[in-house]
């Protein structure tokens, strides 16, 4: 099965966030075009992950957000991926107790329509649809490369550089346009950084726009089109990879505090 992604484009007008006397998020515009590949860098607490909450309307928040030609503004969190938007959290977030394959199928059910409640708690109603909807979830697995062997072990039991692709492959579901990735790379090792780099190309060329809220330098230096750099909720610097790494703006903010 070969997923095909529209690729639509992701626009975000001053954007801003208070929690109480906080002002966590401040005036963010920016968009990514169709295909692309944003990335989003900043120190701890500079409002990458509330960026997120904001876009997914799942914080009181001020300022527009729109999908291709559509203002999604107002549209509730749960009703964003019938617009092709989708995220994945900074934690893995899984059912325990399930196995990988019953994850996916979960996370699919849900998709289409039925609640979750019932998703997990009441048997798939006909065996046929219950046939199906394993075998679409075996194939959104098998997409995102995550092997056979381990799709009826529980996640807990798979390696974490799988957990991690999981993760990403439980919010992609059958298929997601934008997908919003938190951290990706949090404690990924060399040979699952390079796999994760290459499922994110590959996405990319599947023709699917990505925002990656990232620490890991190297990663998002080679895979990012753009970069977005946040501090203390403003965006302090935008531009091409080449573009941030020279930007004294960012060195003094981020890279130098970093080091
Ligand atoms: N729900 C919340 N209530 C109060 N403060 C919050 C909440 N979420 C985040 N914050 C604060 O907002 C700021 C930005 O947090 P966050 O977006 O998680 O940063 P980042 O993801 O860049 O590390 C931090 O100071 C954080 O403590
Ligand atoms: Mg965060």
């Amino acid at each position: 099965m070969s997923t095909k992604h529209q690729g639509k484009s992701l626009k975000v007008e001053e954007l801003g966030v208070s929690f109480g006397a906080l002002r966590a998020l401040d005036g963010v515009t920016f968009e990514v075009a169709p295909g692309e590949i944003l990335g989003i860098i900043g120190p701890n607490g500079a409002g990458k992950s509330t960026c997120y909450n904001a876009i997914t309307n799942m914080v009181t928040r001020e300022g527009r957000v729109q999908i291709g030609e559509e203002d999604v503004t107002d549209v509730p969190p749960y009703r964003l991926p019938s617009y092709g938007l989708r995220r994945a959290f900074q934690q893995n977030a899984f059912f325990a107790e399930m196995s990988v394959l019953e994850n996916m199928v979960a996370v699919s059910q849900h998709e289409h329509g039925s609640s979750l409640a019932r998703t997990i708690f009441r048997p798939i109603a006909s065996h046929a649809g219950a046939k199906r909807a394993r075998q679409e979830a075996r194939d959104a697995l098998n997409q995102m490369q995550i092997p056979e062997r381990f799709h009826d072990a529980r996640p807990g039991e798979v390696p974490y550089g799988t957990q991690r692709s999981l993760s990403i492959a439980l919010a992609n579901a059958t298929g997601a346009d934008i997908l919003l990735l938190d951290e990706p790379a949090a404690g990924l090792g060399g040979e699952d950084m390079k796999r994760l780099v290459a499922l994110l190309r590959r996405l990319q060329s599947q023709g699917m726009t990505l925002v990656i809220i990232e620490h890991h330098m190297d990663l998002i230096m080679s895979v990012t089109d753009r970069i977005v750099v946040l501090d203390q909720g403003r965006m302090i610097a935008s531009g091409t990879p080449a573009e941030i790494r020279k930007s004294p703006a960012v060195l003094e903010a981020y890279l130098g505090r970093a080091a």
